[in-house]
């Protein structure tokens, strides 16, 4: 019997039979950088001011966490290069990405936008920098551990190895603080607790000497004590049975970003802001891409419709949320 977290670790990422070894991208879920380009050309123009905020003059890096493919970095090289050539001229990009096929595709794509590129599997091995580290649906995409309110106690979710949700006492003493705040939990109802959120804000915030943290993800900041159950997606539908078929459906929960803010405080990060995804985009500029889409024809429509969705509440505009944070020297 395994703990939920332990379950979920290997559906997502065992090397073989992993969801992310396998993923068909796309078949399952879209992320921004996906969707469309103007998500990581905003982003770029936002991370040129808060690097420009840093100091005047020395190296600056841009660190992309959970990079992927290395798609969002070479939206954000190629507008920082064309809009921004004298501040791009003094930045090397650091990617980290745990998938290794991926971390190598990402960093020959971006190589070829002539910057300095490194490369690591793990934020643990990435030397100090100042600069901007940031993410985009990193955070979610950590296993969490999963807690159940159940005849007035709060227990842990298990796995048995036919896949059968068992509820034990906690795995962890780090689960207790958590748990003591689920009081009001109604009988049945769950609450993932990202234990691994915390521990990498914090461990981000050690490799920052001067700069930004910049998180893109779903979520909010849960009130204590209310639900948060993870989701189950397949083909982009919500399946009810987290446990079925481990590797070919996306596992994930919704950022808790109460908790990712009150870690980042522990470990000296300042809350700039938090905003949701829709409110980041309207004030970088999205309005000027959706005029540049105008037109009656059928691929105007849908890139305006690609465009609407990053805006949209019911696309990512509201659920979305960016959460910036400040390391001071
Ligand atoms: C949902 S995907 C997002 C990819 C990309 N950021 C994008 O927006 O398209 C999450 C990515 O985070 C990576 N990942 C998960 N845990 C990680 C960790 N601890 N360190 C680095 N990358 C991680 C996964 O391998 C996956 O590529």
């Amino acid at each position: 019997m395994r703990s939920f977290r332990d379950f979920m670790e290997s559906a997502l990422y065992d090397p073989e039979r992993g969801y992310y070894s396998l993923r068909d991208k796309s078949a399952d879920f879209y992320t921004a950088p996906e969707l469309h380009a103007a998500f990581g050309s905003v982003l770029a123009d936002r991370l040129a001011v808060l690097l420009e905020k840093i100091r005047p003059e020395g190296p600056l890096s841009l660190v992309e966490a959970g990079c992927g493919d290395g798609t969002l970095a070479c939206q954000v090289a190629r507008r920082l290069r064309e809009k921004y050539p004298g501040l791009a001229a003094r930045i090397s990009f650091i990617l980290v990405e745990r998938g290794r096929k991926d971390l190598t595709t990402a960093a020959r794509r971006l190589n070829a936008f002539g910057v300095k590129v490194t490369a690591y599997t793990e934020i643990a091995k990435i030397p100090q920098f100042s600069g901007v580290l940031y993410s985009n649906e990193l955070l979610d995409a950590l296993p969490v551990h999963l807690l159940e309110s159940r005849g007035g106690e709060i227990k842990e979710v298990f796995v048995d190895e036919s896949g059968r949700e068992i509820l034990a006492p906690l795995s962890r003493p780090e689960l207790a603080g958590p748990a003591a705040a689920l009081t009001s939990l109604s009988d049945g109802e769950r609450h993932a607790v990202s234990l691994e959120a915390r521990a990498w804000i914090a461990s981000a915030a050690s490799k920052v000497k001067e700069g930004f943290i910049v998180s893109i993800d779903y979520g909010k900041r849960f009130a204590a004590g209310t639900p948060n159950p993870p989701r189950a997606f397949h083909r982009h539908a919500i399946e009810t049975e987290l446990t079925r078929e481990p590797g070919a459906q996306d596992l994930t929960a919704s950022v808790d970003f109460e908790a990712v803010i009150a870690a980042g405080a522990d470990a000296k990060l300042e809350l700039v802001s938090f905003n949701t995804l829709s409110k980041f985009m309207i004030d970088g500029g999205l309005l000027a891409w959706l005029e540049a889409a105008a037109g009656d024809d059928s691929a105007a429509y849908r890139e305006r419709a690609k465009l609407k969705t990053l805006i949209h509440p019911e696309g990512m505009g509201e659920v979305f949320k960016v959460l910036i944070q400040r390391k001071e020297k």
